[in-house]
């Protein structure tokens, strides 16, 4: 069956919970407290936000003053921190684990909470002995090792500004990165272990401080061992500095207001200027806190695997933040699926039982290539609740999740958010009926509706923009230094209505259940990272043989799009297979591999409109074959 053909059947599809899964579920009679919270979201989220430990009271749930720049637990004191450690570090929790943490290569460690929240509390004095303070960005750079939440921890107890970057992008996005935020502390290590190759982070990150200079001190964490360059006075191994005396066990957590900004998390929009969304202290915590646990129903014994990167926003809320928050026990695995051989998830799921996975699906579609023997080899009987995120899971990944991973027994939560939202928006909790590839309902609380060119609610089966119409604590506040962009980019298309644009277009069935489309804007979902075409088109413009260059998005079975770029070449370049592969190269090194064209054409023109821009559209509907539209407006 085609996949659109599919898409339809499995509107018909409807999996019901078990009774079991009802009468455990933590969140009894869900509908009336959705009910309650839509028609008073302030009260739900005030309500919510008590579960939670605050220096000072907040005055007001919510200041909707000067939209869009919401206010939220306004006059509150807290700091994150606090609720994610400390607090658990005087408990009885002190002894449960809070992370079990396996390397590619085969390594293990594990952190108590008592353990990690020590680590934190060294790495929080080795900050503020740099100088580092309240309101500062300091820059993380890091594959997934237990290292990168303790540094982002750390930033977070001192009141300090963190900014991942993500460690699949290389240089230039580093330095962008870097760039923007006006970072003097990087945060990075010698290498990370990836399909059992290393990727050279410490070299990248001394290419990417020579492009931006803003750079003054350098902590490099140990993970791969290889030699790398150290500058004296600028770089140091974090193990040096944590067996320091300045590297107590205690330090004093900072008090933060509730608006005071947690992090930046650089997302691709429709410029080649990445965005730095803003998240706060207060609404996060509590947002993040309560969709983890009532969407993935976390409870105490639980062994919950978030197998995001920590460097994205599913890792930041659902890896970092809310599961420690909820005092829960997470795993996190360093490498890649496959590695060595694709029953490596399967294994550790078996090993460590763990109960709730929460991925993507093209990470599934690719351990699904592999074949069914694989998970089959193990005992997966530990699951009980299965997550997707990052992009629509397409019907056919969706049922083989369901019935080869979880056996039948696992609901599985399709929670459809974005870097914006901070966490999940659209998704169902474990006593929802659910239907393959639908996120099914907007989350208690949260005012999610499918409008159309003037704002009015279309009718089911419509296609339609996905907004949100309320404000929720969640969301980010702003882009770090461009609160116009802010404005423009979320709230000018629909101003008069106050909602929230979020770049999809989604539709509403009969039973009022979600389908996510796509994206309508000039971002690509490329394996569920979010890349902009802008972005891409600049690295393979920096290139000297390439005068234009524009890249669309092309169906892929596992990695849900792929890029295919068409160049322009300057006067003295010829369009050869050894150019081809260069400027595949020059990508990977400039941006990243996920940024890598799959297939690159060299192109004599490219189709434009009278002002120039050029038309993405005409350039996908002729690679797909199909009827190239209206070029009315196109360039003579
Ligand atoms: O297009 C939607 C898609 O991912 C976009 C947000 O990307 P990012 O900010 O990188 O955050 C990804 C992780 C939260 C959305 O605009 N998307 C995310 N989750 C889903 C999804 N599309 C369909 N179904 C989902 N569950």
């Amino acid at each position: 069956m085609d996949r659109e053909a599919d898409i339809i059947a499995s509107e018909h599809e409807v999996y019901q919970p078990s009774p079991d899964v009802i009468r455990d579920a933590l969140i009894q009679d869900y509908d009336q407290i959705m009910a309650r919270a839509l028609e008073d979201p302030e009260a739900f989220w005030a309500e919510r936000a008590q579960a939670l430990d605050w220096f000072q009271p907040w005055e007001k749930v919510l200041d909707d003053s000067n939209p869009p720049f919401y206010k939220w637990f306004v006059g509150g004191k807290t700091n994150i921190v606090h609720n994610a450690l400390d607090r658990h570090a005087k408990t009885w929790r002190r002894n449960k684990l809070a992370l079990i943490w396996e390397g590619e290569p085969g390594d293990t460690r594990t952190f108590s909470y008592y353990r990690l929240w020590q680590e934190v509390c060294k790495f929080a004095n080795v900050l503020r002995s740099m100088g580092v303070k309240k309101g500062e960005r300091v820059t993380i750079y890091m594959g997934r090792v237990p290292e990168l939440p303790i540094a982002m921890l750390a930033c977070a107890k001192v009141g300090a500004v963190h900014s991942v970057v993500y460690g699949g992008f290389s240089e230039q996005a580093l330095a962008d990165r870097i760039e923007d935020a006006q970072s003097r502390v990087l945060v990075t290590s010698d290498g990370a272990w990836l399909r059992g190759k290393v990727v050279n982070l410490k070299s990248m990150a001394d290419e990417a401080i020579h492009r931006s200079p803003v750079v003054e001190h350098v902590i490099v964490v140990k993970r791969t061992g290889q030699e790398v360059y150290m500058e004296p006075g600028r770089d140091y191994w974090y193990h040096d500095l944590m067996s320091l005396p300045i590297a107590s066990n205690t330090c004093q957590t900072e008090v933060m207001d509730a608006e005071d900004p947690l992090f930046i998390l650089y997302t691709s929009g429709t410029t080649g200027k990445p965005k730095g969304l803003v998240h706060t202290h207060g609404g996060y915590q509590v947002f993040t806190s309560t969709t983890l646990q009532w969407v993935f129903d976390v409870k105490e014994e639980d062994r919950y695997w978030c197998a995001a990167d920590p460097g994205w926003i599913t890792g930041h809320s659902y890896i970092v933040y809310a599961p420690l928050i909820l005092g829960a026990t997470s795993f996190m695995y360093e490498g890649a699926p496959a590695h060595p051989y694709p029953n490596r998830w399967w294994k550790m799921i078996e090993n460590y039982n763990i109960t709730v996975l929460y991925t993507s699906p093209t990470a599934l579609r690719g351990l699904m290539r592999f074949g069914d023997a694989w998970p089959r080899r193990h005992d997966l009987s530990s699951l009980r609740l299965l997550g997707s995120v990052g992009e629509p899971i397409n019907p056919e990944a969706w049922r083989w999740y369901y019935n080869i991973i979880g056996q039948g027994r696992c609901p599985i939560m399709d929670t459809w958010w974005q870097t914006e939202t901070g966490g999940f928006m659209i998704t169902p909790v474990p006593s929802v009926p659910l239907k393959p590839g639908s996120a099914t309902r907007a989350f208690a609380g949260i005012d999610v509706d499918v409008v159309n060119e003037d704002g009015e609610p279309v009718a089911a089966n419509e296609d339609g923009y996905l907004v949100i119409k309320r404000p929720w604590p969640g969301m980010a506040r702003t882009i770090y230094g461009d609160p116009d962009r802010f404005v423009q980019q979320y709230w000018s298309r629909f101003a008069t209505h106050g909602f929230y644009l979020t770049g999809d277009s989604a539709r509403k069935d009969d039973d009022g259940y979600f389908w996510i489309i796509g994206r309508i804007d000039d971002v690509i979902k490329v394996s569920g990272y979010r890349l902009g075409t802008a972005e891409v088109e600049s690295a393979l413009v920096s290139h000297p043989a390439v005068a234009e260059a524009a890249v669309i998005g092309m169906p892929d079975e596992v990695r849900g799009n792929v890029i295919w770029a068409y160049c322009i070449l300057r006067t003295g370049y010829e369009a050869t297979e050894k150019l081809n592969d260069e400027l595949k190269e020059h990508v990977r090194h400039e941006t990243g591999p996920i940024a890598v064209p799959s297939r690159i054409e060299f192109v004599d023109s490219l189709p434009k409109t009278r002002s120039g821009k050029i038309m993405r559209r005409v350039l996908k509907a002729h690679a797909l074959g199909k009827d190239v539209g209206d070029i009315s407006t196109l360039e003579a």
